[in-house]
C-alpha cells in the first residue's frame, strides 16, 4: 500500500459521532473512541468525541464542527437518517451517503438492486410482509428446505431461525416480525460465512482480504457471534487463488453497484469454492477486536491509516 496522504486540514474541526439511538450504540462507543484516538495521533488536534443523542443538530452547530466521522452503527447512524441531517447541515461526513445507507441497511432492497448486476450471485429468497400468508409465499417462489428467516433490517443475526421444515416456519416468521414489518426467507446455504472489506484512495476501490469464521454452532448465531471459543477466525480465508480473487472482485462489484463510497464490508456464504452473496455493511464495526481493522491490517493497512482512509472519504459520498 503506498503511502495515503491526508486530504484534511490537520486543523479541521472534526465530530467522531458516536453511540445514538440503536440496539448497537454501545459497540459504537468503542468504535467512536478508537477512531478518536486514531485521529489524535494522526494529528488532528480539534478532533472531537461526540455521543449522538437527539440534540446533535444543535451540538454540530455551537460547535462549529467541519467535518463528520461516523462511528455510528445501526439505526439512524448507518441507515441514511444521520447522513440526511449532516446534508441538511451541510456538513461533508465519511463514508457512504444517504441513499447507499439507506439501501444497504435493508437486506431485501440491497437484494433488488444488486440483481442489476448478472455476476452478483444472490440466494433464492422471498420478501414476506406481516399478514401476508408466508407458507404460501414460500410455496409459490419454490424455495427448498431449510430456510433462513431474517427481519429485514437488523444485525447481529437477531431475530434469525434456521427452518428445517415448513411445521417450524409461521414460528420463525413471527420472530422476525417481532423486529420488523419485513422478513426476508432465504434458502440456508451449507458452508461457511466469509466477509471483505471496501476502501477507496485516490479513486480506486479496492478489497481488504477475506476473514473466513467458522463456528461451533450451526450458523454464525447470535451466540456464535458474541461467545467466546464458539467462533474461528481464518485470516487469510482458507480458499483457492481463484476463489479469493472472486469475491474481492463480487466485494467491490457490490460495493460500487449499490452507490456506496469511501467504505463498506461484505459478506458472503461460501459453499466449497462457490460464494453466495448475504449484505453489505455500509459503517463496519472498529473496536478492538471487529473484521474491518483485522482484514485491513492483513493487506498492509494498520488503524491508523484505516481511519485515515475514512476520514479522506468525507465529501466522496456527494
Ligand atoms: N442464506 C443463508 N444461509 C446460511 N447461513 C446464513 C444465511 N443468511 C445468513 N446466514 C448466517 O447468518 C449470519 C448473519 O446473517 P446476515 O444476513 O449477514 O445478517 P446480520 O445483519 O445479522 O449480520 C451470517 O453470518 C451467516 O452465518
Ligand atoms: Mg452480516
Amino acid at each position: 500500500m503506498q503511502n495515503i496522504i491526508s486530504k484534511i486540514d490537520k486543523n479541521a474541526r472534526i465530530a467522531v459521532l458516536c453511540g445514538g439511538m440503536s440496539s448497537e450504540a454501545d459497540v459504537s462507543m468503542r468504535s467512536g473512541k478508537n477512531c478518536f484516538d486514531a485521529l489524535k495521533r494522526l494529528g488532528y488536534k480539534n478532533a472531537e468525541l461526540i455521543v449522538v443523542d437527539e440534540n446533535i443538530a444543535e451540538t454540530l452547530k455551537e460547535k462549529q464542527i467541519e467535518y463528520a466521522y461516523i462511528a455510528l452503527h445501526g439505526k439512524y447512524g448507518e441507515d441514511g437518517c444521520i447522513q440526511g441531517l449532516l446534508e441538511i447541515l451541510k456538513i461533508p461526513y465519511t463514508g457512504c451517503g444517504v441513499m447507499a445507507s439507506s439501501i444497504c441497511m435493508n437486506k431485501e432492497f440491497t437484494k433488488r438492486i444488486l440483481a442489476n448486476c448478472p455476476d452478483i450471485p444472490l440466494i433464492k429468497s422471498v420478501f414476506v410482509k406481516k399478514g401476508e400468508n408466508v407458507k404460501e409465499k414460500v410455496k409459490e417462489k419454490g424455495l427448498t428446505y431449510p430456510l433462513i428467516t431474517k427481519p429485514v433490517s437488523e444485525g447481529s443475526s437477531f431475530g434469525m431461525t434456521k427452518v428445517n421444515s415448513e411445521e417450524e416456519l409461521e414460528n420463525a416468521y413471527n420472530q422476525a416480525l417481532k423486529y420488523n414489518n419485513d422478513v426476508l426467507i432465504e434458502e440456508f446455504v451449507n458452508g461457511f460465512f466469509v466477509t471483505v472489506g471496501v476502501l477507496e484512495n485516490d479513486g480506486v476501490t479496492f478489497a481488504t482480504e477475506i476473514l473466513q469464521i467458522m463456528t461451533k454452532t450451526e450458523w454464525y448465531d447470535f451466540d456464535a457471534k458474541y461467545t467466546k471459543g464458539l467462533s474461528e477466525f481464518i485470516l487469510p480465508a482458507k480458499i483457492s487463488d481463484e476463489a479469493t480473487k472472486l469475491i474481492k472482485d463480487l466485494a467491490v462489484k457490490a460495493h460500487v453497484t449499490a452507490g456506496c463510497s469511501g467504505v463498506s464490508r461484505v459478506d458472503f456464504m461460501v459453499d466449497g469454492e462457490t460464494p453466495h452473496f448475504l449484505e453489505i455493511n455500509t459503517s463496519p464495526g472498529m473496536t478492538d477486536t471487529s473484521d474491518l481493522p483485522a482484514q485491513s491490517l492483513a493487506i498492509g493497512i494498520d488503524y491508523d491509516t484505516l481511519v485515515l482512509l475514512i476520514l479522506n472519504s468525507c465529501g466522496l459520498n456527494k
